[in-house]
């Protein structure tokens, strides 16, 4: 039997650092399948870049410019959701970063701050915010960009490591809370992804990349899943080693 060609008409979803890399293409490819889309991240043009490549294949986006550094902000990005679609079926907390490599002697404080407000405290925040409608309505998603670095910690990323650690950690208590609602919660945890975050490296080849697409195929498959599996910890390794 074919597959239905929109699986997730009349689901909204949220998805942050959906202005470029793998928050773009994960919007685009939940909006291919029928979501309706909300965008966030800080950088205007970039929000509209992809509201209107989505609009462009036939989708719904609405843009809300959002620092998630500022809990106000967050809270604005929610009421704005709500007011456009009144639900939010799926929330991808995916906006995150991390300074330049830097030793932790080296390490500046408020680097470390913002490394962990922006990918592990949003998150949380986001993630308290819609969930007591999910619960009401015993149904919703919600994918967590973790990393290989939420698995394993590598010398000079202390603090993006710490924070894909929280993350994962919060991801698992999150699911035991909720999986009784029908609740999905999943950690996706990819490797290295051809996008701004990978700095230029004569060893890396970028080709054996993974794609930030390859990252949006698999949160579209979470997003799909049966009802009855949840794919708690997706974790996506380039399959060729991209160092030389
Ligand atoms: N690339 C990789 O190899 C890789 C591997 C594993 C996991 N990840 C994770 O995947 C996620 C996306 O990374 P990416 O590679 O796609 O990076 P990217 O291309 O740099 O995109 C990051 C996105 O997050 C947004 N963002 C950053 N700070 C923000 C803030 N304070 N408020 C709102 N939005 C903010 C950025 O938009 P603005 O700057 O406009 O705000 C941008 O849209 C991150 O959580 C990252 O840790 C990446």
């Amino acid at each position: 039997m074919a597959a239905h060609p929109s699986p997730l008409s009349e689901q909204v979803a949220l998805i942050t650092g959906a202005g470029r890399g793998i928050g773009r293409a994960v919007a685009l490819r939940l909006a291919q399948a029928g979501a309706k889309t909300v965008l966030a991240a800080r950088t205007e043009q970039e929000l509209q870049d992809t509201a209107h490549s989505i609009q462009d294949q036939g989708g719904e986006a609405l843009s809300v410019p959002t620092d998630l550094q500022q809990d106000e902000q967050v809270t604005t990005l929610i009421e704005k959701t709500l007011a456009r679609y009144e639900r939010i079926d799926i929330l991808v907390n995916n906006a995150g970063g991390g300074p330049p490599r830097t030793p932790i002697v080296k390490s500046r404080l408020t680097d470390w701050e913002s490394v962990l407000r922006v990918n592990l405290f949003a998150a949380m925040s986001l993630t308290k915010h819609v969930l007591p409608a999910m619960i009401e309505r015993r149904h919703g998603t919600i994918i967590m960009l973790g990393s290989t670095a939420s698995l394993s910690g590598r010398a000079g990323e202390a603090a993006y490591a710490a924070s894909k650690f929280g993350l994962r950690g919060f991801t698992q208590a999150l699911f035991e809370e909720v999986r009784r609602y029908g609740i999905k919660v999943s950690l996706l945890c990819p490797g290295s992804v051809e996008t701004a975050l990978i700095p230029y490296n004569k060893r890396l080849n970028r080709e054996k990349l993974l794609s930030p697409d390859d990252v949006a195929e698999a949160a579209y498959h979470i997003a799909t899943a049966s009802p009855r599996a949840c794919p708690a910890e997706v974790i996506l390794q380039p399959q060729f080693e991209p160092f030389t």
